[in-house]
């Protein structure tokens, strides 16, 4: 059998590429195999009022716990919170970003409006009483617990890192483990918005 000639396998492997670059979208995060409806919760927002998960539906939500006295963790996770918001543009309406106090105790709610509001204004400081913020926490699987200090800003805490998706139908989608590049969220938040204007 005579061999293929070059041009034809070129060809051929052109092909190849282009297929896959048309297939499917590969999400970014990690991905709920069976998307479960997000557990729904009341809390308070930080510059007022009360807040209700399940009216936020029609939007993506990106859910993080964390506290305004945090050294890493949350100010980096809130920078790319920014990043996100800003690269959205005029698509910033569709994204509702909250970030719920582990530390209610010295997460005020004016310390936590001012905290949230100084990285973008549309984050959503949450907090409540200690019983609704362990509920919401048991929920979503959240780890937070006191770690003292001997310095004089006397305990810090250690929580959970997670950046959690919620779809526009309420349904858990996708987690983001710390240190995921903003780029990737926003991608993956304009697919969905993309599945959502295609049905
Ligand atoms: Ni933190």
């Amino acid at each position: 059998m005579k061999p293929f000639p070059r041009p034809i396998i070129f060809i051929g492997l052109f092909l190849l590429l282009l297929l896959q670059a048309c297939g499917p979208y590969q999400f970014k995060g990690t991905l709920y195999e069976d998307p479960p409806a997000a557990a729904d919760f009341e809390l308070s927002r930080s510059d007022g009022g009360r807040l209700r998960l399940s009216d936020l539906q029609g939007k993506i939500v990106l859910l993080f716990f964390g506290f305004t006295t945090c050294p890493d963790v949350c100010p980096v996770t809130l920078s790319d919170a920014k990043r996100i918001y800003e690269a959205l543009d005029d698509q910033a309406e569709n994204l509702a970003y909250l970030f719920i106090t582990v530390d209610p105790e010295r997460d005020t709610p004016e310390k936590l409006a001012g905290y949230v509001s100084n990285f973008n204004e549309n984050i959503i400081g949450l907090t409540g009483t200690e019983e609704e913020l362990a509920a919401v926490r048991e929920d979503y699987g959240i780890y937070a617990a006191k770690v003292p200090l001997k310095s004089g800003i006397g305990y810090t805490m250690d929580h959970t890192a997670r950046v959690y998706l919620i779809d526009s139908e309420g349904n858990l989608r996708l987690t983001y483990t710390f240190g995921t590049p903003y780029e990737d969220i926003l991608q993956d938040i304009k697919q969905i918005l993309k599945e959502k204007e295609s049905r």
